[in-house]
């Protein structure tokens, strides 16, 4: 049986940190499942780091669900939280409840959507069909790309106090957890004190409740954004190409394959064959 929501929240009770990695093909959410991740999140970051697009503004529910549905197919133990992309959710709540039904179907447990406040009134809708909901405030790479760029939010007493407001309102509407994106570390540390529910930073600090890291950022694969906060845990991108270089060479020295790759006709046919065909 997988990780439920309640699981989640029962590891803010124990302070138990929760970890959080997104994912977004069987493959490599096969691995995720296999670490014991506790939530596996298919993050509308698959724009960038899927489909080469740069931002996460093209996403479509089409992509997400295709996305989900192959995470859905590795995961066995950890939770599965999808991404609403964006203008899935902000156009009307009915779009909202529609399309976080699609991710449901799809294989996710829960979905994620960004937005403080404003969003009060979808999250609660969402949350009252019985689909449940992770917050995502800070950085809303869906609307501030589009006004200011990647930038630490809660810098200044004022925007503090509107994070500080808006994670207690996502908290009320029903939320089971925050992602925290890209917020001062002291800032995420009152919110996550000042929550029952689990904060999950990037780029926030050691004192949110979990961390979450795009894949590609923690193996090494992804060099077109190297962000100060992802940490990099090898450099797979560097072994992928020169595996393929080997494979290369390999097959211009006529060295791949060799005979272990290789499968055998039986002797006797090949025999009847070639006399056939008038070869010895
Ligand atoms: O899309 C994503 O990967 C995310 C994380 C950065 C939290 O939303």
């Amino acid at each position: 049986m997988h990780k439920s929501v309640l699981d989640i929240l029962k590891m803010k009770q124990e302070k138990k940190k929760i970890s959080v990695i997104t994912s977004y093909d069987y493959t490599l959410a096969s691995l995720c499942d296999k670490a014991e991740i506790d939530i596996i999140l298919v993050g509308d970051s698959a724009g960038m780091v899927m489909l080469g697009y740069e931002n996460t503004i093209p996403v479509t529910m089409e992509h997400m669900c295709l996305f989900t549905e192959a995470v859905s197919n590795a995961r066995k133990n950890s939770l599965l939280v999808s991404d609403l992309p964006f203008m899935s959710y902000q156009t009307s709540i009915e779009d909202a409840i529609k399309n976080s039904g699609r991710l449901i179907k799809a294989g996710a447990d829960a979905v994620k959507l960004e937005g403080g406040a404003e969003m009060i009134s979808t999250i609660k809708a969402i949350v009252e069909i019985g689909i449940p909901v992770m917050g995502h405030i800070g950085l809303q790479p869906q609307t501030t790309m589009l006004s200011e760029g990647y930038r630490v939010q809660g810098k200044t007493k004022e925007s503090a106090e509107k994070l500080i407001k808006d994670a207690k309102k996502l908290e009320d509407a029903g939320v089971f957890s925050i992602a925290l994106e890209m917020v001062s570390q002291e800032v995420a540390e009152i919110i996550s004190q000042s929550i029952k529910i689990p904060t999950i930073g990037i780029g926030s600090g050691a004192k949110c409740d979990g961390q979450v890291l795009v894949i590609q950022d923690l193996l090494g694969m992804y060099d077109k954004i190297k962000p100060k906060f992802a940490k990099r845990y090898m450099n797979l991108s560097e072994d992928i190409v020169k595996s393929l270089k080997e494979y290369k060479n390999d097959i211009q020295n006529q060295t791949f394959p060799s005979v272990e790759h290789s499968f055998e006709m039986e002797s006797n046919e090949l025999e009847k064959l070639r006399g056939e065909i008038g070869e010895k």
